[in-house]
């Protein structure tokens, strides 16, 4: 049961701004990187990746599922450094797992918190039950809730959707609350919507008016399409909630965590440098160097030249070689617009 102690999230000053869980995305190496180039006032709290329960009860699944909660000794470095704080994500539909699972990231881990993931619409993960399919079993979702608690003594939250093909925002809020989550961070969106409608905050809004009916100590966020902190702010204060979780608006501007930052051209190749340099270091043979293309074009755009050194950045294995098409570019960009560098 959750020790008040380490529930950190009611010392956070509000709005509590966090970046999503994104599956090949936020990996050790990217969270750090956000943190680097992030202001800390502005960004509270990091998640991981969505995990496996099932496969973190497994013995030989643990082996492949576990480095998704991996946490660098340099990026814990930016962590206590920043003090930003790090919430381990879960998904499954097994209460006994989710109580073992809480009762291994807890003994074993170093993580502030735990959410449970209940919107992914992934068709593969919906079928078995699991994510935003809970959205149709909130007896079973209230299970989890309640067995993730009795395993740890870290403060559990919960991150969903508002339905399944129809806003059912109150019923399933309501639901959930019952369980008295530290947290419930709500995407505007039915399982349906996928990703393409827009997110629809007024929803967001109305978990915020049961949340004071049925336990006003559960924070409630809002998650959905927002690409700046100033909107984020306006979403605070228009549907009066704790905080806002920012996603694909990282895609948009790495810097989003930073308003009003703007950095060079120069400084964007030398963070796609660092970011590469920060993968390639920590994960090895581990992970799929791939994984990184989809990054090219949040650093790369915008500049004459930026879609040829797009497309030689795609034949690069690893970070030297990134580095090296890097420089490559850097001498005739810099040489051909006669800009003199430091
Ligand atoms: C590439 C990608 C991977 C994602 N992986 C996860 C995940 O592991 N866990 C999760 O709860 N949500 C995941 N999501 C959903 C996001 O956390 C977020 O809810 C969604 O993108 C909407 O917010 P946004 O509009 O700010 O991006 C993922 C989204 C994207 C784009």
């Amino acid at each position: 049961m959750m020790n008040p102690d380490k529930n950190f999230w009611k010392g956070l000053s509000r709005p509590v701004m966090s970046l999503a869980p994104m599956e090949d995305v936020t990996d050790t190496a990217f969270r750090e990187l956000v943190m680097r180039i992030s202001n800390s006032e502005h960004l509270d709290v990091l998640f991981t990746e969505f995990t496996s329960t099932d496969g973190l009860c497994h013995e030989v699944g643990r082996e492949n599922v576990i480095k998704r909660f991996r946490i660098s000794d340099s990026e814990r470095h930016w962590l206590d450094k920043t003090n930003t704080k790090i919430v381990a994500q879960i998904w499954g539909t097994d209460p006994e797992k989710f109580y073992r699972s809480a009762k291994y990231i807890t003994e074993e881990m170093d993580f502030d918190g735990i959410d449970i993931n209940m919107g992914c619409p992934v068709k593969k993960i919906v079928k078995n039950g699991g994510c935003s399919a809970l959205i149709n079993t909130p007896e079973l979702a209230k299970e989890l809730v309640l067995a993730t608690m009795e395993g740890t003594d870290l403060p559990v939250t919960v991150k969903t959707r508002t339905g399944i093909k129809k806003h059912h925002t109150e019923t399933w809020i309501s639901d959930l609350l019952e369980t008295k989550p530290a947290a419930i961070t709500l995407h505007g969106r039915t399982q349906k919507d996928m990703s393409e409608a827009p997110a629809d905050w007024a929803e967001v809004g109305k978990a915020a008016v049961i949340r004071k009916e049925k336990n006003p100590e559960t924070l409630i966020f809002g998650n959905g399409d927002i690409l700046s902190i100033a909107q984020a702010n306006e979403k605070v204060q228009q549907y009066n909630i704790d905080g806002v979780m920012i996603g694909r608006g990282v895609f948009h501007n790495p810097w989003v965590f930073n308003p009003g930052y703007e950095p060079s051209l120069s400084e964007r190749l030398d963070t796609l440098i660092l970011h590469t340099r920060l993968f390639d270091d920590y994960w090895q043979d581990q992970r799929n160097f791939a994984v990184l293309r989809r990054f090219y074009k949040i650093y790369v755009q915008g500049f004459s030249g930026a879609s040829k050194l797009r497309a030689a950045l795609m034949q690069t294995q690893n970070s030297e070689e990134v580095k090296e098409v890097i420089e490559e570019f850097r001498k005739e960009y810099f040489k051909e617009s006669n800009i003199t560098l430091f």
